[in-house]
């Protein structure tokens, strides 16, 4: 098994479910890359190069993380940079067909390398990148959902 892993997502923004899943997986692979996923054909709040530095900003505490983006297909990245398994959570019954589908079609691009599932602490269950978007849109209070450095460069952030 490789001591490498790659987890990847829009984290638009990083929140503390993403935080949780992170530390589990560093408690299983010596070094995790977080890897912020580039579409442009969505349109997000943070640009690709903000996400990277709020998230190693929020990382700096961890030892083995790396931060990095890519554009394309997340298997070719994984071979890219040496990992062969893919990080992803799992918070309640919802994601899961998304998720299942996901690790089939990569599975099937990409044989060797394996998709490994984290369930957030509970009390993450109900996080997520939108609902921290529509609360901050609206001017509620987030500070429960996201590190510190990401809850003050969205306060920074014009909506
Ligand atoms: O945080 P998200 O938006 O749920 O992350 C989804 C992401 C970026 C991991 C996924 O869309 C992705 O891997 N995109 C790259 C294209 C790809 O390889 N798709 C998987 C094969 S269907």
């Amino acid at each position: 098994m490789s001591k490498l892993a790659l987890y990847a997502g829009s984290f638009d923004p990083f929140t503390f479910g993403h935080l949780d899943v992170l530390e589990q997986a560093l408690q299983v692979f010596e070094r995790v890359c977080v890897t912020v996923a580039v579409n442009s054909g969505k349109t997000f709040v943070f640009t690709p190069q903000e996400r990277c530095a709020l998230i190693r900003e929020a990382t700096a505490h961890l030892k083995g993380v790396e931060v990095s983006f890519f554009e394309g297909l997340l298997v070719n990245h994984a071979a890219q940079i040496g990992a062969n398994a893919l990080i992803r959570g799992i918070r309640q019954m919802s994601d899961f067909d998304y998720e299942f589908r996901m690790a089939i079609a990569n599975r099937r691009l990409s044989p060797q390398i394996a998709t490994v599932v984290f369930i957030p602490n509970p009390i993450h269950l109900v996080t997520s990148s939108s609902l921290v978007r529509e609360i901050w849109h609206w001017g509620g209070d987030i500070s429960m959902y996201v590190p510190q450095v990401v809850l003050e460069a969205l306060q920074k952030k014009s909506k």
